[in-house]
């Protein structure tokens, strides 16, 4: 090989240097190019054998190791190596980890989650990534399945907000970057709308339904240059997704104009033979999928002997894999893999992995992260700390001595409190031990680092929440993929309440941090009930017993039912899985050294019956309720309290409120901090179209704007909307604004009694 060869020469424009390179490819070559293994496996099969394209899942010295291996292949293709660095570069020891994604949309700020997605990909491509699976645009709704915390919650407006943001982050300044990673738009499209929650299940979902909420976020990721999306893993109306050439040509690549680069999710090609069982043989799968439109096939080694005994038998010409390969190999033409692989920097790497930089911005984010549900004035602790400057901290808590209890079994364990797609959770078989304790604060660590002086910390873990069993069904799947062992519910343990309820007696404060464990959370792992499990309500009850006042710490990776102890306590935190600095975080808050300013992305039930419980839903029922409970959620999408107290008033719609569909309605309201501490309040609106050709939701988010208010400040607060963006899917599935009468709905969360409203009408053409 010289670099005579054309397509090595960089004057060249990437279509020509494309064509050269596949002229000069076998079909092995073609079919392997369109492969993503898994670098645990036999790297010298997936490399030498194979011809994989990429590789995922590859520990720092099998990365070194595949790349050694594709400097021995006849063409010296480079690979493009992914992996799922979704709150961070999970799998790199010593990275940085953030909140889970959930956790930061409870940030309600995109210019925090893209500062987050740009440190992610400045560590995670110093170390030889050059694409992130990540952000997930999946609409959480159905509260058992497994992955609600890789989501940003159910609001289709908010997921595209903090989506868009994410993406801008990892691709930084574009392909040609060499601290941008590729952004992935997954999982492409309605995976999330499972039957009873169970992982993969066939979504039942409408073309109407996918265009009116689950298709808008990504398309606004496609049109604003998000390089690659990943498939889910779902069925729709009979039709796998890897096959759903509706979806992945006409709408996708067609409408949407689409030139990225389009991955399956693990297995899907197999998975059409062994689980879905629509396709005969992996020469069928293989075919059907090349010809919808697929272009890296992830984990399907399969794939590879399928696609060429589908040439042989004319099921496939060589040509059809050309469109595939073509658009991977502009992307590593466009990357510039060809001139440098982009290895690990191991300057870089030493300079950037898990910065001082970063861990203050993962702390800016776990502080953002925390939504405080209820509180009868118990927090801030003791009247709360004030931070002067750099230096001491004043304020009644500074001169008040008090012993503080922190009980419960999450109080103080790491590796839970960085969630799933991190360290040991599971994906990744390097890290063993998780992510390295010295640089994670859990609850405990951080109230102890916190405290005032003369203040006293003690602990007690007082419930367990589960034991492990081996499913009845044996250890692996068909594909031989490990199957998640069984969760036991632990029983309450008297001995350990005991020693919680004799610590909390012994203190001023009990801080129980009770939640869900990683067990209950991820793939394949959906929870049938929504309650606390093992002994943490028994532990909340006798918690709550001793009078002394309680504060429920909620890390729990999506919502939960909580039980009545935990609505009657003192305070109510969900801070979701908070990354490595959550647990200062949580502590600062509790001591009043900083503001609450989370606000919910997805709505809390008060009983796993009521599911789904997102707030937009099709208005239209017999009734409102259940018989037996109401449907009202225990905790509504938006809402989250504050130190403070905010009071709107005065909504009005500026100018004149007779619109044309080329106008921008201007919503104004007076938002006033009528407390007397600090507030960074998320002021949302929600339209509401009076009267629809075809059902509708009742409100929708259209926008936020969060201010921050001085104590006694008040502002007037103005958002501007598009009436273009009013509208609705009609029952041709055509996106459409319908003239006629329109609320704007402004206030602090989703609940009708919390918005004001002011109506304003759009006029028909002309
Ligand atoms: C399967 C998951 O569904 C997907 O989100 C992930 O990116 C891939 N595996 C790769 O790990």
């Amino acid at each position: 090989m010289t670099d005579q060869l054309p397509h090595l020469d960089t004057s060249r424009s990437v279509a020509d240097r494309v064509a050269h390179l596949l002229a000069l490819m076998t079909p092995q070559e073609k079919a392997g190019q369109m492969l993503q293994l898994d670098a645990r496996g036999d790297l010298e099969d997936v490399v030498l054998a194979h011809h994989a394209g990429s590789v995922l899942h590859a520990s720092p010295e099998r990365l070194a190791a595949a790349h050694d291996l594709t400097a021995r292949t006849r063409l010296r293709i480079p690979l493009l190596v992914g992996e799922d660095c979704i709150h961070g570069h999970s799998f790199f020891e010593g990275a940085t980890i953030f909140p889970t994604q959930l956790g930061m949309a409870a940030s309600w700020d995109a210019d925090l989650l893209a500062r987050v997605a740009r440190a992610t990909a400045v560590e995670a491509s110093a170390t030889g990534i050059h694409w992130t699976f990540s952000p997930v645009l999946c609409i959480a709704r159905d509260l058992r399945w497994g992955r609600v915390n890789e989501t940003f919650g159910e609001d289709p407006f908010l997921i595209g907000e903090l989506a868009s943001a994410m993406v801008r982050g990892y691709q930084g300044e574009g392909l040609t970057d060499a601290t941008a990673v590729l952004a992935c738009a997954k999982h492409f499209a309605g995976y999330s709308e499972t039957q009873g929650g169970r992982d993969a299940s066939e979504a039942d979902i409408s073309r109407r339904k996918l265009r009116s909420w689950f298709l808008p976020p990504f398309e606004r990721v496609a049109r604003e240059g998000c390089r690659t999306f990943m498939l889910g893993y779902q069925t729709t109306d009979g039709v796998p997704i890897t096959v759903n050439s509706w979806l992945l040509d006409e709408v996708l690549r067609g409408e949407w104009g689409y030139t990225g680069v389009l991955v399956t999710d693990w297995d899907n090609v197999g998975r059409m033979v062994w689980e879905q069982r629509v396709q005969p043989d992996h020469a069928h799968a293989a075919a059907a999928a090349v010809r919808a439109g697929n272009d890296l096939v992830m984990t399907t080694p399969g794939f590879f002997a399928g696609a060429l005994e589908a040439i042989d038998r004319g099921m496939l010409a060589e040509k059809d894999l050309d469109r595939a390969v073509g658009r991977i190999l502009a992307l590593k033409f466009e990357l510039g893999l060809f001139e440098d692989p982009r290895r690990p920097e191991p300057r870089r790497q030493r300079a950037v992995v898990g910065s001082d930089d970063h861990a203050r911005l993962n702390l800016e984010a776990a502080r953002r992260s925390l939504v405080l549900l209820t509180n009868d004035g118990v927090l801030p602790l003791a009247g709360g700390l004030v931070r002067v400057g750099d230096g001491p901290t004043e304020g009644p808590a500074a001169e008040a001595v008090r012993t503080v209890a922190v009980v419960g079994p999450l109080a103080d364990d790491p590796q839970t409190q960085l969630g799933d797609w991190a360290g040991s959770s599971g994906q990744a078989d390097w890290l063993p031990d998780g992510q390295p304790r010295s640089m994670i604060t859990t609850v405990l660590d951080g109230l102890r680092a916190a405290v005032p002086d003369g203040w006293r910390v003690t602990e007690a873990r007082g419930a367990e929440i589960l034991s492990l069993a081996p499913d009845p069904e044996g250890a692996l799947f068909p594909d031989g993929q490990p199957r998640p062992p069984v969760v036991v519910p632990a029983e309450p343990d008297d001995a350990l309440i005991a020693e919680a309820v004799a610590a909390a007696r012994d203190a001023d404060h009990v801080v129980a941090v009770v939640g869900d464990r990683i067990e209950l959370v991820g793939e394949g792992r959906s929870t049938a009930t929504l309650e606390l499990l093992g002994g943490q309500v028994a532990l909340l009850e006798a918690l709550e017993a001793t009078g002394t006042p309680l504060v429920v710490v909620l890390l729990a990776s999506k919502p939960l039912v909580l039980p009545p102890a935990a609505h009657r306590a003192g305070a109510l935190l969900w801070v979701a899985n908070p990354g490595m600095e959550g647990g200062r975080a949580v502590a600062e808050l509790l001591l009043g050294l900083t503001e609450p300013s989370g606000r919910l992305p997805v709505s809390f039930p008060r009983h796993v019956g009521q599911q789904p419980t997102y707030y937009n839903q099709v208005r239209g029922q017999h009734g409102s309720r259940y018989a037996d409970l109401t449907q009202t959620p225990a905790f509504a999408f938006g809402e989250g309290l504050s130190y403070s107290t905010v009071a709107y008033s005065r909504a009005a719609v500026a100018a004149s409120p007779l619109l044309t569909v080329a106008d921008t309605v201007r919503v104004e309201v007076t938002v006033a901090n009528t407390g007397d501490r600090p507030v960074r309040e998320t002021v949302q609106l929600y339209i509401r179209d009076e009267v629809t050709s075809a059902s509708w939701t009742d409100r929708e988010l259209k926008a936020f704007r969060q201010v921050d208010l001085a104590p006694g400040e008040e502002r007037r607060v103005a958002i501007e909307l598009p009436v273009a963006e009013c509208s609705i899917v009609d029952g041709a599935g055509v996106r459409r604004v319908e003239p006629g009468g329109f609320e704007a709905l402004v206030g602090p969360s989703s609940r009708t009694e919390d918005l004001l409203a002011v109506p304003f009408t759009v006029l028909p053409p002309g």
